[in-house]
């Protein structure tokens, strides 16, 4: 969804510099779900919430594995003008559609019942009823400026919009209590887009959108979702991080991803481990599986969760500059081992790092979806416009950018 992209900047040629994806302002996000709203139900909302989206700083394919990952929630949000109902009716409405409003009760709410976007912005009254919080039916309207299918968590952040919004109505308390009661949120909004939208995806959008801080990255541990807030300044270092969103299509509610979680899974059956992440001595367990396929998901699982560690430590130290190799180790990890790049996403990376990015990867499932690249400072429109140009090259779609600069997680907005 890039209604950011003004009718103007559609023209440009491609080897020009191409306009950078504003992310909307509070204000902005809050008088456009308003508006959707009265439109669409009549009335004004109880409030506006929004959730980030968020671009992965390396750590990728190892969330479901136990893993660390590092990721960053960005300034763009999806937003969720809601309002509680007291007779169990539930309306949602998006931006996207805006003469379809989805209506259905509480009870129509379960996993089976309810598909695409409705899936994420109902889901998780379901997961919040499982998990015992008292919830019920509500009237939202959402739009975003999140780019839609990018591999930017544009689910999550609809998941975790609405999830803070019923914290809210329904007087939950869990926003109130800091990161503990984030936890529990994000937690039900994983199972919500596992278990309500069918997506078998690790906890890693989800923790990113909800329990992100500005100015940091989130170091996650998926072994028991505990976090480290790691500051993440890189302004300051004279750098900055361009996505780049390749627009070619990604769909995580397809078979690789899946598939990749499934030969993990097995793997570590082989080596007798809960997870790949209790895999210690790499040469044995590679020594000891029989299927090249599998061996390699493992090597890319063990090597990334090495290089989050190392890339966490060089942060922490003040030395970001020095994380590039760390960044084109991990996006060949995931070509060559893990099978999830296209030509897309290389190409992207090889011409950001010819142009002189520090180091550039794949950021999110993959098959599509965006890149990162570490460049100077002001560099942006020189990176942005030589990727454009390799892609015009390539006879491959125009891609879009965006800079990603590390912001809050989920929460009220401040009408204005
Ligand atoms: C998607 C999933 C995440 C994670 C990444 C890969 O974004 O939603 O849980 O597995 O892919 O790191």
């Amino acid at each position: 969804m890039n209604q950011q992209t003004h009718p103007d900047k559609a023209a440009h040629r491609p080897s020009e510099a191409p306009e950078p994806q504003i992310a909307w302002t509070d204000g902005e996000g809050a008088s456009r779900t308003a508006a959707l709203f009265g439109d669409s139900f009549g009335g004004v909302p109880d409030g506006v919430w929004a959730a980030p989206g968020r671009v992965n700083l390396i750590g990728e394919h190892v969330d479901y594995n136990g893993g660390l990952c590092l990721p960053i929630a960005l300034p763009h949000r999806t937003f969720v003008a809601l309002a509680r109902r007291d007779d169990g009716v539930v309306r949602v409405v998006s931006a996207l559609a805006p003469s379809k409003v989805w209506s259905g009760t509480v009870a129509d709410v379960v996993p089976g019942s309810v598909s695409s976007w409705v899936a994420y912005a109902a889901g998780p009254l379901w997961s919040l009823t499982q998990d015992g919080f008292g919830v019920g039916g509500f009237d939202a309207a959402v739009d975003s400026c999140v780019p839609l299918g990018a591999g930017l968590s544009s689910s999550a952040a609809i998941e975790c919009a609405v999830a803070v919004a019923l914290d809210e109505v329904y007087g939950l308390g869990q926003l109130v209590l800091g990161d503990a009661g984030r936890a529990r949120l994000a937690a039900a909004c994983v199972r919500a887009e596992n278990e309500v939208a069918g997506a078998p995806t690790g906890g890693m959008d989800q923790a990113a959108s909800m329990r992100a801080l500005a100015g940091h990255a989130l170091l996650l541990d998926n072994v028991d979702a505990s976090i480290e807030q790691v500051p993440f300044d890189l302004e300051s270092a004279g750098l900055e991080l361009l996505v780049i969103d390749t627009r070619a299509e990604h769909a995580l509610v397809d078979g690789q991803y899946a598939a990749r979680r499934a030969a993990c899974h097995a793997a570590a059956g082989r080596l007798g481990v809960a997870t790949l992440r209790e895999v210690d001595d790499l040469d044995a367990a590679l020594a000891v599986l029989p299927d090249p396929v599998e061996a390699a998901r493992v090597r890319h699982v063990v090597t990334e969760i090495a290089r989050v560690r190392e890339f966490t430590d060089l942060v922490r130290a003040g030395r970001v500059r020095e994380v590039g190799p760390l960044l084109d180790a991990s996006h060949e990890s995931l070509r060559v081992d893990y099978e999830v790049s296209c030509a897309e996403l290389d190409l992207a990376v090889a011409t950001a790092r010819a142009a002189g990015a520090l180091g550039a990867r794949m950021t999110g499932g993959g098959f599509g979806g965006s890149a990162i690249a570490l460049i100077e400072a002001g560099a942006a429109a020189s990176v942005a416009g030589a990727v454009a140009a390799a892609f015009a090259s390539a006879g491959m779609g125009e891609p879009a950018f965006l800079a990603a600069v590390a912001g809050p997680g989920a929460g009220r907005v401040a009408q204005s």
